[in-house]
C-alpha cells in the first residue's frame, strides 16, 4: 500500500500569488478548470496501490474542508487535511503528523510540494525508488539553465547509481543544473532521521532557553537533504516530461496551457471542442469552458484560455492566453489577452484588457518560468500578466496594459503599468 502527502503551506505564503491568492487560498486557484492541487490528487489516485492522501498546511481547516468533500465521492481513496497549528517547514509537518502517515504501514509515501505542476510521473519514480537498496529518499530532478538553477536545490548525482552525492538548496553560485522538483517518494525510516533532526533541535533550544516550539520547524531541504548527500541513502531520478513551479501569476497561464494539451489524452471530456456549425462560438484548442458559463456564438476564444463557471461572455469578444474565474461577465467586442479575470469581475464594451506574457525563453533548452519579481530595480513594475481581483469593474472603452488591479475597485480611466491598491 501507499501514500500520498501534498504540502501546501498556508496563508502568509504564496504572496507573489497576490491579489489571486487574497480570495481563494492558492492551492486551490483553478488551472485548466480544476484546483491546483486536484492535479496532483489526480495523478495520485491513477495509481492502483495508493489508498490514502494527506494535505498537511496551515490554512483554517474550513477553507479546505468543502474541496475534501467534494472530491471524496468522485474516488475511492481517503483524502484527509491535517493543520499544523503553525508554519513547521517542509519537514515539521511531516514528522508532526508521523502517525498518520505511518499508520496501516505504508510501504513508501510521496510527498509532492503543492505549487508544482507537472505530468507527474509517479509510477515511474515509485519504480525506481523500489529497485533501489535501502533508499530512504528518492528526489524527481529535472535539467534547469544554469543560471535557473541558482533558484531551487541543486543535485549532483553519480551517474551510474543515481545516488545523490552533493545537494545545496538555492545555492548563491553554480552547483548543478540538475534541480529538485518538489515531488519525492520517501521509505518510513525517514522518520528515524527526521527525529535524530528534531531531538538534536530540542536540545539545542532547552540550552539556549528557547520556546521547544522552534524545535517542531524543519526544513526538508537544508536539515534533512543536505546532510543526507553521499551518504547511499539519497537518489533522485532525472525525468524529462514537463514541470514548472507555480509561484505567479504568469506561470499560472503557462500552467494551464501545459495542462489543457495534457487533457487531450487524459480528459478529453475538459476540452471544449471546435464547432463549424455556427451555433457554438469559435474554438482555437486548447479552451476548457465550464458547462455552466454562456458564451455567445460570435466570441472567438483560445488557444489557452479556461473559462470557469457562471461566467457570461457577449457577443464579439475575444479571449487568448487567459484564465477567466467564475462568475465574471465579459461585454460586447471586448478584448482579453494574457489575462486573469478574478471572480464577479465585470468588464464594460469594446475594452482591451491585456498583459506580457513571461514564459519560458523557447530559445535556451531546458528553460523554466522566470517568476519575477513585480518591480525591477529602477523601482518600475515589471511588465507581466494583467491580473483583476475578485469583483472589479472595468468601464467601457478603456484599455488596461500590463496591470495588477485589487479587488473590489471600480476603475474609472484607462491603466497601464500600474498597480491599483
Ligand atoms: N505544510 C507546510 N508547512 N507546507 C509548507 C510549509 C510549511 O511550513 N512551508 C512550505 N510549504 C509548502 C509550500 O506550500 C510549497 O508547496 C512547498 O512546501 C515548498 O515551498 P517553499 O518552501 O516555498 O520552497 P520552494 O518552492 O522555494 O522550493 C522548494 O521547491 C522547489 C521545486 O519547486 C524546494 O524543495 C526546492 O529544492 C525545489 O527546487
Ligand atoms: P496577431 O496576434 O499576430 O494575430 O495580431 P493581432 O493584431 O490580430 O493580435 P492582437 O494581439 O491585437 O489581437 C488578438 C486577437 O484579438 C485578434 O484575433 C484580433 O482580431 C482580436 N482583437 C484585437 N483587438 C480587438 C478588440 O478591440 N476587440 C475584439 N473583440 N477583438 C479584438
Amino acid at each position: 500500500m501507499l501514500k500520498a502527502v501534498i504540502l501546501i503551506g498556508g496563508p502568509q505564503k504564496g504572496t507573489r500569488f497576490r491579489p489571486l491568492s487574497l480570495d481563494i487560498p492558492k492551492p486551490l486557484f483553478p488551472v485548466a478548470g480544476v484546483p491546483l492541487i486536484q492535479h496532483h490528487i489526480e495523478a495520485c489516485v491513477a495509481i492502483e496501490e495508493l489508498k490514502e492522501i494527506l494535505l498537511i498546511g496551515f490554512y483554517p481547516a474550513a477553507l479546505i474542508q468543502q474541496f475534501i468533500v467534494d472530491l471524496q465521492h468522485r474516488y475511492n481513496v481517503t483524502i484527509k487535511y491535517l493543520q499544523e497549528f503553525t508554519a513547521l517547514g517542509t519537514a515539521g509537518g511531516l514528522y508532526h503528523f508521523r502517525d498518520q502517515i505511518r499508520y496501516g504501514n505504508p510501504d513508501a509515501f510521496f510527498v509532492m510540494n503543492g505549487d508544482v505542476c507537472a505530468d507527474f510521473p509517479l509510477e515511474d519514480l515509485y519504480k525506481f525508488h523500489k529497485s533501489l537498496t535501502n533508499p530512504l529518499v528518492t528526489i524527481m530532478g529535472t535539467e534547469a539553465t544554469r543560471q535557473q538553477s541558482l533558484h531551487y536545490g541543486c543535485m549532483v548525482t553519480n551517474k551510474t547509481t543515481q545516488e545523490v552525492t552533493h545537494y545545496v538548496e538555492k545555492p548563491s553560485s553554480y552547483v548543478s543544473t540538475l534541480i529538485n522538483c518538489g515531488i519525492y517518494v520517501f521509505s518510513l525510516d525517514i522518520f528515524n532521521t527526521i527525529g535524530d533532526v528534531f531531538t538534536a533541535k530540542q536540545q539545542d533550544c532547552y540550552r539556549n532557553g528557547n520556546s521547544n516550539r522552534e524545535a517542531g520547524y524543519i526544513q526538508l531541504e537544508q536539515e534533512i537533504l543536505a546532510p543526507m548527500a553521499g551518504t547511499g541513502k539519497l537518489f533522485a531520478l532525472q525525468v524529462t516530461k514537463w514541470w514548472s513551479q507555480l509561484k505567479t501569476a504568469g506561470s499560472a497561464i503557462y500552467a494551464n496551457r501545459h495542462y489543457l494539451e495534457l487533457y487531450r489524452t487524459k480528459h478529453p471530456e475538459r476540452l471544449r471542442q471546435p464547432n463549424t456549425s455556427g451555433e457554438d462560438c469559435t474554438i482555437y484548442p486548447d479552451v476548457h469552458i465550464d458547462p455552466t458559463a454562456q458564451i455567445h456564438h460570435s466570441a472567438v476564444i483560445g488557444p489557452n484560455v479556461s473559462i470557469g463557471s457562471g461566467v457570461v461572455i457577449g457577443p464579439g469578444v475575444r479571449i487568448r492566453e487567459s484564465i477567466i474565474l467564475s462568475d465574471a461577465v465579459i461585454n460586447d467586442r471586448s478584448l482579453i489577452l494574457h489575462s486573469i479575470i478574478g471572480r464577479s469581475s465585470r468588464i464594460g464594451t469594446w475594452a482591451r484588457v491585456e498583459g506580457t506574457p513571461s514564459d519560458p525563453d523557447p530559445n535556451k533548452p531546458f528553460a523554466k518560468m522566470e517568476n519575477p519579481t513585480l518591480f525591477n530595480n529602477d523601482g518600475r513594475l515589471n511588465p507581466s500578466i494583467t491580473i483583476l481581483g475578485c469583483s472589479v469593474s472595468v468601464p467601457s472603452e478603456t484599455i488596461l496594459l500590463n496591470s495588477i488591479v485589487l479587488p473590489n475597485k471600480e476603475l474609472s480611466r484607462s491603466i497601464k503599468n500600474e498597480i491599483i491598491l
